[in-house]
């Protein structure tokens, strides 16, 4: 079964069943607001990528290693041990995990252990009881059969969905198929079932079977209860790990950029601004002309909440060569769109001595051994996804690490757009040119339909990137790069950075920016400068791509959009 997540998303949902009265009354509403403040009515339509028109081939572009900075090909793969998790040997308190013990095939037959967590069902049949408990930590949960010489056995017959329970009993080989092992409760002077907390299977949300994506949303607080979030967190956290063991392993210090800052690093302008002035009372606000006094608030001076931990990390680069961040990231973007997200995770590593294509190898490598350590580390939770959220996940996945991925500069690139628009591509947004930034339309035809893998597109015109990418030779482009990934679209953007001077400073007034803001920046071009190269992945698109989530909504565990913060 596929859903629909932008068919059925709640905000779509809600403009679609909308009487034409109250379409009328929102229209007003709607125009009466500011133009750009938009709530409702601008979930993004599903992409429309065409197909590939009749014939249409294109060679896959070659790139020129020898005018590589570092002219040996690196490997950035790692070796297999790294690949398999080592599972926790200690545990908090004296509980077992079941992750443990499933995983531990027949190892703990035969031995009395106390597992904890929540019904999902429970059978009662006459003198036994089935309960299938999980405790999150894996996908399948740990049958237990109670006997009724267990002293409470009335009780626990009646447990529902949703009951925590604490139970200790002994393992032993399952005559079930399906399983490997399950829980005895038989002994009434060794074993228990202690009923820690109850759920009324009337009120208890998640009481029923499957449920839609955007109806666990607005259970946030418990959906993670439910295989299907469950399996998108064991998986986020495993990718969170992976992340680590990856820059970890190739040589990178994980640097704690700052939250509150007075930077804005992507220059769009679309912060969070933060104060302790701010006061429902109007009056109350320190005013000097007519304007906030800005050098009366916390920090004397206007502050934000980081776009990119990217200027600063620059800076540990800039003295302690490889390194990267991977925190939180916020930007105010009215979009309603299925990959923005206003509160996002961003990994963001930068290489000393490195150029745009040493940072390829480097994405490439570390976007592969996330997805290989998931196949490897979450087989369970993709073959449910791969069943219930997106079929052929799993397939995707294995595709995607074993190709190579291309590398095609945008120049290349609209020449392809252009081609395929002459044997027929039919694209919605039909003006293609040199100069343009590219719609998703157009980078997901690139990677999807023409290279089917996922594609870097690199050496884009200046006017249309950050003021801290370093300029080609001829003056025209910036040697930026985005890797586009088969029906996700960007996942990755990155740069080498401007390392000259002279140059940075001029890059800097064209793009209407002031050159004192940014003095601390300056001064690593000033000492001991070095070419430097670094990129961005958007944690949360890394787990739509691995889960085959299609809304970035539902694999963060709470979501914050435009108009939006609960739980
Ligand atoms: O392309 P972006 O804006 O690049 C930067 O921020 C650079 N400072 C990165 C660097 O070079 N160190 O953002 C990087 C990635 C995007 O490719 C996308 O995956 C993700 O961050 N992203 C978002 N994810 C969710 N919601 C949003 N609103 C996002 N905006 C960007
Ligand atoms: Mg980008």
């Amino acid at each position: 079964m596929q859903y629909q997540f932008l068919e059925s998303d709640e905000l779509f949902t809600r403009v679609k069943t909308m009487t034409n009265a109250a379409k009328q009354a929102a229209a007003t509403a709607q125009k009466q607001a500011k133009k750009e403040d938009k709530l409702f009515g601008d979930v993004e339509k599903p992409i429309n990528v065409p197909p590939l028109p009749a014939g249409f081939k294109v060679e896959v572009p070659q790139f020129d290693v020898s005018k590589r900075l570092n002219k040996l090909p690196r490997s950035w793969d790692l070796p297999q041990e790294l690949y398999k998790k080592h599972l926790p040997k200690y545990n908090v308190g004296t509980i077992y995990r079941i992750q443990e013990l499933l995983n531990a095939g027949e190892g703990y037959i035969g031995q009395t252990v106390t597992v904890a967590g929540w019904a999902r069902t429970v059978r009662d049949q006459k003198n036994l009881c089935f309960i299938e408990l999980n405790d999150g930590t894996s996908f399948g949960g740990l049958q237990i059969v109670v006997e009724d010489k267990i002293d409470n056995f009335g009780l626990i017959a009646k447990a529902n969905t949703g009951f925590s329970l604490k139970v200790t009993g002994n393992i032993v080989k399952s005559p079930a198929k399906g399983q490997l092992i399950e829980m005895l409760v038989s002994d009434p002077t060794k074993h228990e079932v202690v009923i820690l907390g109850q759920a009324d299977p009337e009120e208890y949300p998640m009481a029923k079977g499957f449920q839609k994506p955007e109806t666990l949303r607005q259970k946030a607080h418990l959906r993670p209860r439910g295989n299907f979030f469950s399996a998108v967190t064991r998986i986020r956290n495993n990718l969170a790990y992976s992340t680590h063991v990856f820059f970890q392993n190739n040589g990178c210090l994980y640097i704690h950029t700052p939250i509150i800052t007075g930077s804005d690093c992507e220059g769009a302008g679309e912060m969070f601004r933060i104060s302790t002035i701010f006061d429902n009372d109007i009056k109350k606000i320190p005013q000097v002309n007519g304007k906030v006094d800005t050098a009366q608030d916390f920090f004397k001076k206007e502050v934000n909440l980081t776009v990119s931990g990217q200027l600063q990390v620059e800076n540990f680069c800039i003295s302690m060569s490889n390194v990267y961040t991977f925190g939180p990231t916020f930007r105010a973007e009215k979009a309603h769109t299925h990959r923005h997200l206003a509160e996002f995770w961003m990994i963001e590593p930068e290489f000393a001595f490195a150029d745009l294509f040493d940072n390829m190898e480097a994405a490439e490598g570390y976007v592969k051994f996330c997805i290989n350590y998931i196949l490897q580390n979450n087989m369970d939770d993709l073959q449910f996804l791969d069943q219930r959220v997106k079929p052929g996940l799993i397939n995707y996945l294995k595709d995607i690490v074993s190709k190579d991925f291309i590398r095609c500069s945008y120049t290349q690139g609209i020449d392809i757009l252009l081609n395929a628009q002459k044997a027929g591509a039919k694209f919605e947004n039909s003006d293609i040119k040199w100069g343009m930034d590219l719609n998703s339309e157009h980078e997901r035809f690139i990677a999807e339909k023409v290279f089917q893998r996922p594609v870097f597109l690199y050496d884009y015109p200046k006017e249309i990137k950050a003021f801290y990418m370093k300029v080609t030779d001829d003056g025209k482009c910036v040697r930026a790069m985005d890797m586009l990934i088969p029906q996700v679209g960007e996942l990755i953007g990155g740069s080498q950075r401007e390392e000259r001077y002279d140059v940075l400073a001029q890059r800097i007034k064209e793009c209407g920016l002031n050159l004192e803001d940014y003095g601390p920046y300056m001064d690593l071009r000033k000492y001991g400068t070095v070419p430097h190269c670094g990129f961005g992945l958007g944690f949360e698109r890394l787990v739509m791509m691995v889960t085959g989530v299609e809304n970035i909504r539902d694999v963060i565990p709470f979501p914050r959009y435009h108009g939006s913060a609960e739980f």
